[in-house]
């Protein structure tokens, strides 16, 4: 059997990791400012984590939703403390696609309606109703595109207001920061806007932070520079460290019913020893705190960088955006000065790097990049 092509390769194997780098089958290491997608919080490898997902597996790896499992109440307490979310309950599932579309079906239950609103540029998964609510038709195949739902132009409060005024939206969702839509920022008044106008309608607000989310921002979750406190909050990538994890924060007034949402696999004993190292490891070593430190560095030197039309971002979501196609800028970090980017488009380079990224592996980025990009 071959494997189902759907995925265009670089030419990298990675076969281990630590901290901030990936080493290749012939042991060249790189500095992984792409952070497999985001995914990679508290370093790769990292003892802790290692340690404690090894002791849950000799004692128990899995069993089903239907029976007490203490490690889903102290990964949402732990979670509610670090957030500032103490006071929301917290639904286990597996993916961030599952976070969203488990927000949405939510949204749904609760106001007995369909219509969902989205923004241009938008990307939040690829199963059926996150992927309606995704600005990508080609990603949209005809079995999902049968949900009520509108996209409107981000940071628009008037177009917002008039498509809530029609009384039929169950959810208005946005990302913290737009990942695949280039690190594009929601401004907070925008978000503030949104949460007073969700609240008028009786539209639920929800924030996806599966990428902007679990400290990358600088702050636990972006929305928190706006100072809004959204109706549902869905988190994924980070959560895990590449353990795969999702989970949906939901405000106090949103009540359960038996039933009302589930899964196999979601809140597993696994899931949740690898979710509570995260949250432990990112209290001990305050990398939230060092997101907004080395991030808000990037951020200051990349202003000058000469090549550079716009630099996008908070923290370690940082979107640069360039006059020209970036993929042989890209391919030169990556071959040539070993340095892993993300990218958007053809236009946007994305560092997501781990959130232990220190001052002197962000100087080594940005030395590189200025040299390599000055050429380009
Ligand atoms: C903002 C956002 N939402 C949702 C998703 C979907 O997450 P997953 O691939 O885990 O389903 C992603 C993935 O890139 C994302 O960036």
């Amino acid at each position: 059997m071959e494997l189902f092509d759907v995925y265009p390769l670089y030419d990298l194997t990675p076969v281990s990791a630590s901290g901030c780098y990936i080493t290749d089958e012939k042991g060249t290491e790189y500095l992984d400012l792409y952070g497999g997608h985001a995914v990679i919080s508290v370093g790769h490898s990292h003892p802790h984590y290692i340690q404690r997902i090894s002791d849950q597996l000799k004692k128990i790896g899995f069993y089903s939703n239907s029976v007490q499992n203490p490690m889903q109440v102290e990964l949402a307490k732990k979670l509610g403390e670090l957030s500032g979310y103490g006071d929301y309950s917290l639904f286990l599932c597996n993916s961030g696609a599952e976070a969203n579309e488990n927000a949405l079906k939510l949204a749904s239950f609760l106001t007995g309606k369909k219509r969902i609103v989205a923004f241009d540029k938008s990307f939040h998964g690829r199963t059926s109703a996150a992927v309606a609510v995704t600005d990508n038709p080609k990603i949209v195949a005809p079995i999902n595109d049968v949900h009520d739902r509108v996209i409107l132009p981000l940071n628009d409060v008037n177009a917002l207001q008039n498509a809530l005024s029609t009384g039929e939206v169950a959810a208005v969702l946005v990302e913290g920061i737009q990942g695949i839509g280039g690190c594009r920022v929601p401004e907070p008044a925008f978000l503030q806007a949104a949460s007073r106008l969700c609240k008028e309608s009786g539209a639920l607000f929800i924030l996806d932070e599966i990428q902007s989310g679990y400290g990358r921002s600088g702050k636990f979750f972006a929305h928190q520079y706006a100072g809004i406190r959204p109706d549902v909050i869905s988190v994924a990538k980070g959560m895990g460290n590449g353990f795969p994890v999702g989970g949906v924060l939901i405000a106090p007034e949103h009540q359960p019913w038996h039933g009302m949402l589930g899964t196999t696999f979601g809140g597993n004993y696994l899931a949740c020893a690898a979710s509570l190292a995260v949250l432990e490891i990112m209290e001990q070593q305050q990398l939230v705190e060092n997101a907004a430190k080395v991030g808000g560095f990037l951020l200051d030197e990349l202003a000058s960088f000469p090549k550079l039309k716009e630099v996008r971002g908070m923290g370690l979501m940082i979107g640069l955006e360039f006059e020209e196609p970036v993929v042989v800028l890209r391919k030169r970090l990556l071959f040539e000065e070993k340095i892993f980017t993300g990218v958007t488009g053809t236009h946007v380079i994305r560092i997501l790097p781990p959130l232990t990224l220190s001052m002197a592996e962000a100087t080594r980025f940005l030395e590189t990049f200025y040299r390599v990009s000055k050429n380009m």
